[in-house]
């Protein structure tokens, strides 16, 4: 597996590959089951498979959440690895974002409702480095989870509005035995806030908005809404301690 933290060394080490399928993984790291599955697809259904491994600064609104990102390369390098991974690009910052960057994507009404209207700017970072990461790696077939159904429809409004010539495959959520979606950000719940958790999948399981909402009713709810992506999904955000919960479950079928 090649470690690459420059844009010159991917496009270097890929261009000898470009005969058979090339996937792109993107992650921020700290991965779970959710981004092993991805992985697992890509290595069975592409000749080559390059993860990114990149916290994007841009996507973060509160400094405290960037910050507070939990981080941990080697482990990530090592998991990689394991699901046989071909190529690693984790850049620096100044790598993906050079002294003087101003260029940004803007997905304007689909980046703008649910998340996007907690978290300004969230889609803005995220459709911008998916741009700049296609544009490095130019996969055939890039990965996502419906986890992130929301981020999944903003970037097939952007890989359509702006001709990009890739496929986007989206693998369902994987969740934990009890029912909670995995999300790096599980390991900062107490175990008693993780019990309190456990509302949001529970209301999100009943596909009905009214019911949902009240079930999350002693929760810290951001939003529960039916949203019209491809497929529709009952979506919600909770806020449980200091930490922030999205997830969806689709209403059609996947
Ligand atoms: P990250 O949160 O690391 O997620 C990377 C990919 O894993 C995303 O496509 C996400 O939807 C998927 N994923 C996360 N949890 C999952 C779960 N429980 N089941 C299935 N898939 C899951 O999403 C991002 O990073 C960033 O926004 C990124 C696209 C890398 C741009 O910076």
């Amino acid at each position: 597996m090649r470690v690459c933290r420059t844009i010159g060394e991917v496009r270097a080490a890929l261009e000898s590959r470009r005969d058979g399928a090339v996937a792109l993984v993107a992650t921020m790291g700290a991965l779970h089951e959710g981004h092993l599955s991805l992985l697992r697809a890509a290595r069975s259904e592409c000749a080559t498979v390059v993860m990114s491994l990149f916290v994007n600064p841009t996507q973060f609104g509160e400094a405290t959440d960037l910050n507070g990102y939990p981080r941990d390369e080697e482990r990530d390098l090592a998991a990689a690895a394991e699901a046989e991974v071909d190529l690693v690009f984790a850049p620096s910052v100044d790598e993906m974002y050079p002294p003087g960057f101003q260029t940004w994507v803007e997905v304007e009404e689909l980046g703008s409702v649910l998340e996007g209207e907690h978290r300004p700017g969230h889609f803005r970072g995220v459709a911008t480095v998916c741009l700049k990461l296609f544009t490095i790696v130019r996969p055939d077939v890039a990965y996502f989870g419906q986890k992130d159904a929301q981020q999944v429809a903003v970037l097939r409004r952007m890989i359509a509005d702006l001709a990009l010539e890739l496929e986007l495959r989206v693998l369902p959520t994987v969740r934990d035995a009890d029912g909670l979606a995995l999300s790096s950000r599980n390991a900062r719940l107490s175990p008693v806030e993780r019990e309190r958790a456990l509302a949001l999948p529970r209301a999100l399981a009943t596909r009905d908005p009214e019911r949902a909402r009240a079930l999350l009713a002693g929760l810290d709810v951001d939003y529960v809404a039916v949203a019209p992506f491809d497929p529709p999904v009952l979506a919600a955000a909770v806020r449980v301690g200091h930490t922030r919960l999205i997830d969806n479950v689709p209403l059609e079928e996947e």
